[in-house]
């Protein structure tokens, strides 16, 4: 269900859109002072905190020494086998470089996560968070809305843990480790605090600017990115479980595999 309101989100942005650059032509903003890929950078446009340069990116990813961060996971635990990985599409290269080892202060993902000055989601403020199983092995709270589910072993859901996966690809390198904001773009874990699932997909899907910072303030439209779009629900359930304070810092361990969800996002992305 999700997935067809999201295409046909992406189709009526396709539609009304003149914005450029499918796959691999998009534009990549490298946060100023980071290193931005090779030639073509055009000149920061100025302005405080916000300033960003833009540079054609040579991917859907940065390069995997630019943002080492972002980090797709090591290297044997998530490179798809070959039986599991068709070719092309998401390759494991640029978007799923070899991570650090995760912080020592890193916590894993358990309900001792929970801050005690957390605040919850607006979803699930206003709806709660007693999740039932949705379509394509995902958790919906009582409204329909994604959300996650924390196993008996204290394990994030599948989508939770995919979710930071393409949230360390595609949004860390703006929005910080974790969610937590940056000098350059706003902590999502309290964007949430005022955003439900549906005004999170709209301004990921179409962009947003200058809301946050008054200048130069740019959140690029994924729209068009089938790597943020297929796995756009994934990415609000791992945000929503920060914003929660359920889901601790650092990549949250790998749960069990969740067939229908995989296929679900293989299916989305034409494997
Ligand atoms: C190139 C840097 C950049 C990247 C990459 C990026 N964002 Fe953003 N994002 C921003 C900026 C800057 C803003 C603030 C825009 C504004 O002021 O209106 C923002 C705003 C947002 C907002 C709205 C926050 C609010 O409080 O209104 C959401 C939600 C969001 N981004 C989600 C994401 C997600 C999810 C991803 C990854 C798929 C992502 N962003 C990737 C720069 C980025």
């Amino acid at each position: 269900m999700t997935y067809r309101l999201i295409a046909l989100a992406s189709a009526v942005f396709l539609s009304t859109t003149s914005l450029a650059g499918a796959q691999g032509t998009g534009t990549t903003v490298v946060p100023a002072g980071q290193e931005a890929p090779a030639a073509g950078t055009t000149a920061p446009a100025g302005g405080g905190a916000a300033a960003t340069s833009t540079a054609p990116a040579a991917g859907e990813a940065p390069a995997a020494g630019e943002a080492p961060a972002a980090a797709e996971a090591p290297a044997a635990a998530e490179a798809p086998a070959a039986a599991e990985a068709p070719a092309g599409g998401e390759a494991p290269a640029a978007a799923e470089a070899p991570a650090p080892a995760p912080s020592a202060d890193a916590q894993m993902a358990s309900a001792e996560g929970m801050q005690p000055d957390a605040h919850p989601s607006k979803d699930t403020a206003t709806e709660g968070n007693a999740p039932t199983e949705g379509d394509m092995g995902k958790w919906v709270d009582p409204a329909g809305n994604p959300t996650y589910n924390i196993g008996e072993d204290g394990k994030v859901d599948w989508y939770a843990w995919r979710g930071s996966k393409k949230y360390g690809a595609n949004c860390l390198q703006c929005h910080g480790p974790d969610g937590m904001g940056s000098s350059f773009a706003p902590n999502l874990t309290e964007s949430l605090q005022n955003l439900s699932y549906f005004d999170f997909v709209g301004i990921v899907v179409s962009g947003q600017q200058n809301k946050w910072h008054p200048q130069n303030s740019v959140m690029p439209a994924w729209g068009e990115d089938p790597n943020v779009m297929c796995s756009l629900d994934a990415i609000y359930i791992y945000l929503r479980g920060r914003t929660d304070g359920v889901i601790g810092r650092g990549e949250p361990p790998r749960p069990e595999k969740n067939e229908e969800g995989q296929k679900a996002e293989y299916d989305c992305l034409g494997f």
